[in-house]
């Protein structure tokens, strides 16, 4: 098996070369708490199956993980409910933004996949219905898969989002009319705001996806989250809906499976091998991470370490 020996002089020459290139983009202006964050932050963390970690740059500074949670709570969903959920959210990719409307209407309130907002919406549905204590639950949930207890909401930007919520408002109420949201739209929706804002670093973030990694599909202590079956499938639907429009991009360039967030998160997973972080705020017009991205393809081209 081709195994990285030279991660870190990778990441160091890369991560240079990035930072003293441009900046391009801007950091999430529609959240206000986001656009707040300042775009020069730029971090890295690698970890692989064979134990080896490296941090660079910020990589212990937290950041809003924003639409990386849907990942978790995806496979939070699919733990508890099985196959059952691909009734109420497809597997292909949508070909458009994240918080589009316009295919719903033609497929019944159906959301195409799990991580555009309409899908992560009704996951999000599934739990608050299953869940006990759902903000609770679902922290307890992120914890355990981080192997930290160090993570929290942040009360600030979830009310911050809500506050400018218009596009996830209207698509919540427009799935309910269509049947597939069970719960009142209101809580589903301060469900969904409170997990976006949950915030990690680049170490928790990359731990909270070893179970995607490891062929034991197992979490730091121990405990199962998906079987293997399961964790392949999540993984696919990464590497096909995980950039929203970009994602045919994505796997084009960098080859990985992943998922990004408009805090400017970009986690990515090699299956049996690897898998890393990078974050940086200022996001290009697809709502991803432009340094992220840049870095990403600069690191499988160089590690010549992507699944294809
Ligand atoms: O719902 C939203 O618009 C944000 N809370 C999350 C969007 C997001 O992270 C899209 N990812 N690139």
């Amino acid at each position: 098996m081709h195994r990285i020996t030279n991660h870190k002089e990778i990441i160091d020459k890369i991560y240079e070369e990035i930072i003293t290139g441009d900046n391009l983009g801007a950091p999430a202006g529609y959240i206000p708490e986001l656009a707040k964050v300042d775009p020069n932050q730029f971090g890295v963390y690698f970890m692989s199956t064979e134990n080896d970690t490296y941090g660079k740059g910020d990589w212990q500074t937290k950041f809003s993980i924003q639409s990386i949670m849907k990942v978790l709570s995806l496979s939070l969903a699919y733990q508890m409910l099985g196959d059952s959920i691909w009734k109420r959210v497809g597997v292909e990719p949508s070909g458009s933004a994240f918080n589009s409307l316009v295919r719903l209407e033609t497929d019944n309130g159906i959301p195409r996949n799990p991580f555009i907002n309409g899908g992560a919406l009704v996951i999000c549905d599934m739990l608050l219905s299953q869940l006990k204590n759902p903000l609770f639950d679902f922290l307890s949930f992120v914890r355990e898969v981080s192997g930290s207890d160090k993570v929290y909401y942040n009360e600030t930007v979830a009310q911050s989002e809500a506050s400018v919520g218009y596009r996830n408002i209207a698509l919540c109420n427009f799935i309910k009319s269509f049947g597939n949201i069970d719960n009142d739209p209101n809580e589903v929706l301060d469900f969904y705001f409170h997990m976006c804002s949950i915030e990690m670093d680049c170490q928790q973030l990359a731990h909270s996806f070893e179970f995607l990694m490891d062929g034991k599909f197992r979490t730091k202590n121990g405990s199962s989250v998906l079987n293997l079956s399961q964790s392949k499938r999540i993984n696919a639907i990464m590497q096909t809906c995980g950039f929203y429009d970009e994602s045919g991009e994505f796997a084009f360039k960098v080859g990985l499976p992943g998922k990004s967030g408009v805090g400017g998160g970009i986690v990515a997973v090699h299956p049996e091998k690897y898998c890393i972080c990078v974050w940086s705020p200022n996001l290009n017009e697809n709502g991803n991470s432009h340094r992220g991205m840049k870095f990403l393809e600069r690191f499988t081209t160089e590690t010549e370490l992507s699944i294809f």
